[in-house]
């Protein structure tokens, strides 16, 4: 088949990757796409938001299956226009894709559905949003309900930052995104990832994975998209996944089905392990990134025809997915200044060397000018290594790190921390 995937960071390089390996897959497109899906895929320029030019071009390339990879189309309605051209698409259609789009809307499925999450209110007016500051104890977090490119949250440790927050959403602060505010009881507990395809009806898990959002080493300064992931993520044990496959992923695909909001294409649910059991903290309508990166390193089997299996209803008839059981770990390499200011343009060498021993470089935010590979976004590389644990993984991506020579660039050193330390412990 003929695929077009949509999109341009280190996630799609990695599913571009995994498609075009893929018996399948005939001939893949990208678009706008980048210097790294430039080797396994034909990047075009397009542009995603206008859908008829994308419904033209998959008609004069006879596209039989749009990837959406990145959430701002998918919650734009991209695959509503694609699918009533009569083309597959895997991803949600746009009332699906509010489960992403809007935080208020998914809390309040959570409250019909009776699935775990912290507990909450939602206000479209200042004044009551300030009112019930008072009956959510400290820290709360208070969320802007729309796509914020991951701002949208604030952990407000004392009463006087919370209602700043709100003050700040309802400002204008944070866009369309803040018209509406969400406000939750603080959880505690660990993070982890899990990630499910579906196509409406049939479900299979597809893996888990633990992202490090602070931009420093010990998880410290600023939140970021994410500076390196590893899968599996052992926290989430056999019998905690199937907790979270029963009492979240299922009854969210019902209920969307159910009122008539059939979601298809992966579910991915960031969670909180707390002492009652895991919680659901908020769901993406796409994949992670950079824990895409390492699941499609872990995935082995026909990307496409799973994928088209989650858009045509069929995969429940599907091969069901298969990883690796080995660790892969992949540290997010940033231009110098991310998140705030990214320095842009700096040279990059050394990617040959780096995957000399089996390490995988995916481009997130790169550009070639005049021959030379250069940063262009925040997020520039994403060094990724597989290992038998967290540990071995991690030796493996840091020295991928080591051989490429990217002077304007910075990483963290301690991607996998948590489970470094608990390996350590057990061994
Ligand atoms: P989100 O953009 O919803 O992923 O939130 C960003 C981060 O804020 C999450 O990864 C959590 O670390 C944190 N967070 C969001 N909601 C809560 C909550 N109710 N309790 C504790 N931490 C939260
Ligand atoms: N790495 C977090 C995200 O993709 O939302």
């Amino acid at each position: 088949m003929n695929i077009l995937l949509i999109g341009s960071g280190g996630r799609e390089h990695a599913l571009g990757w995994r498609l075009a390996q893929s018996k399948s897959c005939s001939k893949l497109y990208a678009a706008p796409g980048n210097p790294g899906l430039g080797e396994c895929a034909e990047c075009v320029a397009l542009d995603s938001s206008d859908h008829q030019a994308v419904a033209e071009f998959c008609r004069s390339k006879a596209v039989d299956l749009l990837v959406i990879g990145p959430e701002a189309p998918l919650v734009d309605g991209l695959g509503d226009s694609l699918r009533a051209e009569g083309i597959a698409v895997f991803g949600p259609d746009r009332a699906a894709a509010q489960l992403e789009g809007s935080k208020g809307f998914t809390k309040d499925l959570c409250a019909r559905a009776n699935i775990p999450t912290a507990a909450y209110v939602r206000h479209a007016d200042k004044s009551a949003a300030l009112a019930d500051l008072e009956r959510f104890g400290l820290p709360v977090v208070i969320k802007a309900d729309g796509l914020a490119a991951g701002k949208g949250v604030i952990i407000a440790e004392t009463s006087e930052a919370a209602s700043a927050a709100i003050e700040d959403m309802f400002g204008g602060g944070f866009g369309d995104a803040g018209a509406e505010v969400v406000i939750e009881e603080c959880m505690t507990g660990e993070e982890a990832s899990f990630f499910a395809l579906t196509d409406g009806e049939a479900i299979v898990p597809f893996g888990s994975a633990q992202d490090h959002k602070r931009v420093g080493d010990g998880d410290v300064g600023l939140n970021t998209g994410g500076m390196g992931a590893y899968s599996p993520a052992p926290v989430l044990t056999p019998e905690l996944e199937s907790r979270v496959m029963e009492e979240i992923i299922q009854p969210t695909v019902d209920t969307m089905r159910a009122e008539g909001m059939p979601y298809s294409g992966v579910l991915y649910a960031g969670l909180m392990l707390t002492s009652e059991g895991p919680k659901l903290i908020e769901y993406n309508c796409r994949f992670g990134d950079p824990e895409c990166q390492v699941l499609m390193t872990r995935f082995s089997g026909d990307l496409a025809a799973l994928m088209l299996a989650c858009a045509t209803g069929e995969l429940a008839q599907a091969v069901a997915p298969k990883f690796d059981s080995a660790t892969a770990l992949t540290v997010v390499m940033a231009a110098k200044g991310y998140p705030t200011k990214p320095e842009k343009g700096g040279a990059i060498s050394g990617i040959e060397a780096a995957e000399a021993d089996g390490a995988k470089v995916f481009h997130a935010g790169t550009a070639e000018k005049d021959g030379q590979l250069v940063a262009s976004g925040g997020r520039v590389i994403n060094v990724t290594a597989r290992g038998k644990n967290v540990i071995y993984a991690q030796k493996a991506a840091y020295a991928a790190v080591d051989r490429i020579d990217f002077p304007s660039g910075f990483c963290r050193r301690d991607i996998g921390w948590r489970e470094v330390e608990r390996e350590g412990a057990n061994a």
